[in-house]
C-alpha cells in the first residue's frame, strides 16, 4: 500500500529506538491529526528496557520491510551501512522513506536519488541537517541557484556545545564531551563530531539542495575542533572574536563554488557569534535579499524528531524533493582555486611552514605556542594534512575567503622578513 493521497494513513515501520526514535514515538502519540501510526519498531538490543509496549518491537528487519501494510519506513539508526541496506530495500519495495542518517545519505546520495526516481517514491531527510531547522526544504524550494550567494552555518550541535562549555564556562574538553554524549547530542562515535566529519557530511547534502552539486564528503576540505585549546580561545577573545566550527559554501565571482568546513573566528556582528550550546545557525545569502538567518536546536531527541515529524507530515501531501538544481543547463561546480586568510597556531617554531603562505601579515611566538596569520592558497591545504597534525590549529578569519588574489611583490618581502626574524 503506497501513500496515494492525503487521506491515506501513514503506517510506519520504525528502525531504531534511540534518542530520536523514542522522541518520535512520544511526539506521534500527541499528533493525532497526522493520521500516522507506528506498526513495528526494529531494534538491535531486545534486552534493553523500552518506554513502549513490548509487542511493538522486533529484531527482524524483514517484518517491517516485507509488510505490505507498512507504507513508510522511518530509519533512525546510527549504523550507516545497515541504514543503507534498509533505505535502499525500502525504496526498491516502493515504500516512502524518512531518514536522519547524514553519513549514509551524504555517501550514497547520487544512488538514492536514482532509486527514488526509478521506483517513484519519496525519500525525505530534513532531520539529517541541523535537526530542527528546516534548511533542506528551504534551499530546495525557495532559493534559486542563481540568486544564492552562499550558505554558512554551525551545523554540528555537539562541537558547538563543547566550544561553549570549554571556552565560556571553563569546563574541560572531556567533561563537555561526556555531557554532550549524556544529552544525546553526540554521535555514538563522537570522533565524527569532533573531527568535523558529521559537519562535512551535512555540508555535502546541503550542496546538493543549494547548488545541485553532488560531492564526495571526504574530498571536501574539513577539520573539526580537535586541535583547539584554551590558548586559541584567549587569542580569539583578545581580538573580540568567538571561534565557531563553520560549514560553508560560497559562490565566487567566476560562478564556481568554494566549499569547506573549518573553525572560524566570528565577529559580534555575525549572527553565528551568539549561537551557543547545541544550537545550530545557518546564514543564507542571496543577491537580492541579502542575509537571512535560521536558528534552532541542532541535536537531541525532540528537535530531531520534530524534523522527522515534519517529513511525515509532508508525505501526507505527497511532497518529494525534485532536485531541480541538478538538472540546470549550466550546473554549478566546486573550485579549489581561491585563497583563505587564516591564522595557524603551532606548538613550536620549527613547525611553522612559512613557505606555504603567499603573504604573512602577523606572527608571534612564545614558549607554548606561536602563530602566523596570512593568506594561503586553498590548494596548499589540499596537498597534505600538515595543518591537521596534533598541536596545529588552523582558524579562518571573518570574510576569510579571498576570491581573486593577485600576489604582490611586497608580500614576498613580508614572508622573507618573517623567515629572517623567526625561522632563519
Ligand atoms: N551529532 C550530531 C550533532 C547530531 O551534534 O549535531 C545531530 O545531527
Amino acid at each position: 500500500m503506497s501513500i496515494q493521497n492525503q487521506q491515506s494513513k501513514l503506517t510506519i515501520g520504525l528502525f531504531g529506538f534511540g534518542v530520536v526514535g523514542e522522541g518520535l514515538y512520544k511526539v506521534l502519540a500527541h499528533t493525532p491529526t497526522l493520521n500516522a501510526e507506528i506498526k513495528k519498531v526494529c531494534i538491535r538490543h531486545p534486552e534493553k528496557q523500552r518506554a513502549a509496549p513490548a509487542r511493538l518491537f522486533t529484531t527482524d528487519a524483514g517484518e517491517l520491510l516485507n509488510d505490505p501494510a507498512i507504507n513508510v519506513i522511518v530509519e533512525l539508526i546510527d549504523d550507516a551501512q545497515a541504514a543503507y541496506h534498509i533505505v535502499t530495500t525500502a525504496l526498491s519495495k516502493g515504500k516512502a522513506v524518512v531518514s536522519a542518517n547524514k553519513k549514509m545519505i551524504a555517501k550514497h546520495l547520487e544512488e538514492l536519488i536514482a532509486l527514488q526516481q526509478q521506483h517513484d517514491v519519496p525519500f525525505l531527510y530534513e532531520a539529517a541537517c541541523c535537526a530542527s531547522i528546516p534548511v533542506i526544504r528551504n534551499l530546495e524550494e525557495y532559493y534559486d541557484n542563481d540568486l544564492l550567494q552562499g550558505i554558512s552555518g554551525i551545523v554540528n550541535g555537539s562541537t558547538n556545545f563543547i566550544l561553549t562549555r570549554v571556552f565560556d564556562e571553563q569546563q574541560s574538553f572531556d567533561s563537555a564531551l561526556q555531557l554532550a554524549q549524556a544529552e544525546g547530542f553526540a554521535e555514538s562515535d563522537p570522533s565524527l563530531d569532533i573531527n568535523g566529519i558529521d559537519a562535512v557530511n551535512k555540508l555535502s547534502i546541503l550542496l546538493t539542495h543549494a547548488y545541485g552539486i553532488i560531492s564526495r564528503p571526504h574530498e571536501l576540505i574539513h577539520t573539526g575542533i580537535q586541535s583547539l585549546n584554551e590558548n586559541d580561545a584567549l587569542f580569539a577573545r583578545e581580538k573580540g572574536y568567538e571561534i565557531k566550527l563553520v560549514a560553508q559554501a560560497h559562490k565566487l565571482k567566476n560562478g564556481y563554488i568554494a566549499a569547506f568546513v573549518l573553525p572560524q573566528f566570528t565577529e559580534k556582528s555575525n549572527q553565528l557569534f551568539s549561537v551557543k550550546n547545541e544550537y545550530n545557525g545557518v546564514i543564507i545569502e542571496s543577491s537580492l535579499a541579502d542575509k537571512q538567518f535560521f536558528y534552532g536546536k541542532g541535536a537531541g531527541g525532540f528537535p530531531t524528531a520534530s524534523a522527522v515529524l515534519s517529513d511525515l507530515s509532508a508525505l501526507r501531501y505527497c511532497y518529494r524533493y525534485e532536485y531541480k538544481k541538478l538538472h540546470y543547463q549550466e550546473p554549478s561546480l566546486i573550485t579549489n582555486d581561491f585563497h583563505l586568510k587564516v591564522c595557524i597556531r603551532f606548538r613550536g617554531l620549527t613547525q611553522v611552514p612559512h613557505e606555504r603562505f603567499d603573504i604573512i601579515t602577523e606572527w608571534s611566538s612564545s614558549k607554548d605556542k606561536c602563530h602566523v596569520t596570512g593568506i594561503i592558497s586553498f590548494k596548499e591545504l589540499l596537498k597534505s594534512d600538515w595543518w591537521k597534525q596534533p598541536g596545529v590549529s588552523l582558524i579562518l578569519y571573518p570574510d576569510g575567503i579571498i576570491d581573486s588574489y593577485v600576489p604582490l611583490k611586497e608580500h614576498t618581502e613580508d614572508a622573507a622578513e618573517f623567515v629572517e626574524q623567526f625561522a632563519g
